[in-house]
């Protein structure tokens, strides 16, 4: 049955949201009928609205998504894509939705490349160029048609009144705006819409964003039907046109979601559903738990460097298949076993227990033989057992730079995600293959990691996060954190991260994050060892034995979580 939100009671969400009401504390909070952990305090509230209201958890997602679209431009998007792992507590099925960006019709192998086959600078990652068809909307309306009870229109409304309104600007994204001053205010679209003063606001001040709003009332009245054949879609062609795109209108029009089937695996008690190709989080995350889980990790504590070192000696081996051998399966048949048990013992073969391993010595595995700052997460579940790990991404923060004129939202730079050229890095250090080669209408490959945990029949996990390709490993450790070293929520959210990706071959730690005797220890099995700025904003949900929903959102970011 619809239940609908009456108009009023919308804006009066948004003055109780603008006013204040929202809890950007740092601790584990419990709630009995619906919990959101997003990157966002006022995002998490208007889901915890919608819990209120009697919506369910994809209720919620929806009108999350769309307010994150508003009040974190920098990676909550209408012009970018994602994924969505979910499961439906009436039925326990679990699902995987793919609204990733595609190549547009007219993007080809090489263009990226000048005519002595050397990548062109930045053309992959800024501007018109770098974009892929937005797939978004299309995603969220999709999750809404199979599973929501709300109106569509009261949902986005939601968003479209806040981006009406303005929001507060909170003291991280005041910096980033200040920070990305000078490279955004290049495009004059941008910077009508994110300095409207001509200057970079300050934290406290409000933004308001009038042209976003329009574009969702829009999408709120028409459903996607406005963003990919209607106005939205004009603006969008209108701006590739000015700026050199090559987004057509038949490229949005023939844009479609797609529902897949999740990587489904266990690790100790545990059964994890992740995000198929293409991601490679999932099958990527499958590999690293599953090299794992033979090892007894009761002599070791959590980033001690007997498990840092083991950890890294998965990741190694499992990035560097990642490299080889994932792609849109739509193009590229990816290989079916790489998740498979006798293949994860001949790989487990060449993880070596005490000295470091060498990347250049270490290649893909050939699985065929076994045939048989940028991205922001969200995690949305209830008591149902309905639960909603979504991940959506612009690539880079603020993505491609560019706004469509008039339409008020970001476009995407996630071309950058295909490998551009056979061995060269993108902005997160992967390199790729032919696997991830462009080709037409292709979706580029992600390490977006949408998953959920399920104990026995029971929900368990909902989690994910943002970091590029950080995001597999940030997953993992907080698995294995749960599992084997059986910490709190909240401890689990706190612990330091570290990191590695085959390519280059290092240990990265945030700052702060190793004690000198670890870092040494590492040192001396031979691992090089570097420190870098915090990174990954992983929300997460952990329901309990007795059904009490318990949220936490990264404390490195500036998230929140709510609920009722
Ligand atoms: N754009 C980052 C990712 O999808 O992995």
């Amino acid at each position: 049955m619809r239940k609908a939100i009456n108009p009023g009671a919308v804006l009066a969400l948004v003055l109780l949201i603008l006013i204040g009401g929202c809890d950007s504390v740092k601790v584990t909070r419990c709630f009995t009928t619906g919990a959101v952990a997003s990157g966002s305090a006022v995002a998490s509230e208007v889901g915890s609205e919608v819990f209120r209201r009697g919506g369910n958890a994809f209720d919620a997602a929806v009108a999350v998504g769309f307010a994150l679209a508003v009040v974190k431009p920098q990676a909550g998007n209408i012009g970018g894509g994602g994924f969505a792992v979910v499961r439906e507590g009436q039925t326990g099925q679990v699902a995987a939705l793919d609204f990733r960006e595609t190549a547009p019709k007219a993007a080809a192998r090489d263009m990226y490349l000048n005519d002595s086959g050397e990548v062109i600078e930045n053309l992959s990652t800024v501007g018109a160029l770098s974009a892929g068809v937005p797939g978004t909307v299309a995603g969220l309306h999709a999750l809404w048609e199979k599973y929501g009870t709300m109106p569509w229109e009261d949902l986005v409304t939601i968003a479209a009144e806040l981006a009406d309104t303005g929001f507060v600007v909170a003291v991280s994204q005041a910096e980033m705006l200040s920070d990305y001053y000078v490279p955004l205010s290049e495009f004059p679209e941008t910077k009508t819409l994110l300095y409207p003063a001509g200057r970079p606001p300050q934290a406290g001040d409000r933004l308001v964003l009038k042209d976003l709003a329009g574009t969702l009332f829009l999408i709120a009245a028409e459903g996607p039907r406005a963003f990919y054949t209607g106005h939205t879609a004009d603006q969008i062609v209108a701006c590739m046109e000015k700026n050199g795109g090559l987004i057509t209108a038949e490229d949005l029009e023939e844009y479609l979601p797609v529902w897949r089937r999740p990587v489904h695996f266990s690790f100790d008690s545990l059964d994890v559903y992740g995000m198929p190709p293409p991601s490679s989080g999932g099958i990527i995350l499958g590999q690293m738990l599953k090299l794992l889980e033979p090892y007894d990790h009761s002599s070791f504590t959590s980033r001690s460097p007997e498990q840092i070192h083991m950890f890294c000696e998965a990741a190694r081996l499992a990035y560097a298949d990642r490299a080889e051998h994932l792609g849109d399966p739509e193009f590229y048949d990816n290989p079916s076993g790489l998740l498979d048990s006798t293949y994860l013992a001949e790989r487990r073969r060449k993880l070596p227990l005490e000295t470091a391993g060498v990347s250049a010595d270490v290649r893909a595995g050939n699985p065929l033989k076994y045939e048989s700052d940028q991205t922001t997460h969200f995690s949305v579940c209830d008591t149902d057992g309905n639960m909603v790990a979504i991940t959506v991404t612009l690539n880079a923060n603020f993505g491609s730079r560019l706004a469509v004129d008039g339409a008020g939202f970001l476009l995407n730079s996630e071309m950058d995600d295909f490998a551009i050229k056979p061995g060269h890095p993108n902005l997160w250090g992967l390199v790729g293959s032919e696997a991830n080669k462009i080709e037409s209408g292709k979706r580029m490959l992600s390490s977006m990691s949408p998953t959920l945990v399920l104990k026995g029949d029971r929900p368990f996990l909902v989690l994910g996060s943002r970091g590029g390709s950080k995001i597999i490993t940030a997953v993992a450790q907080a698995i294995i954190d749960c599992s084997r070293f059986k910490l709190p929520l909240l401890e689990i959210m706190s612990r330091p991260r570290f990191h590695h990706q085959w390519l280059p071959d290092v240990i990265f730690f945030e700052k702060g994050g190793l004690t000198e005797a670890t870092r040494q220890k590492l040192i001396d099995k031979g691992h090089e060892v570097r420190e870098r700025s915090a990174y990954g904003g992983l929300h997460m949900i952990m329901i309990d034995a007795s059904g009490l929903l318990c949220a936490v959102a990264d404390p490195r970011d500036e998230g929140a979580v709510a609920g009722y």
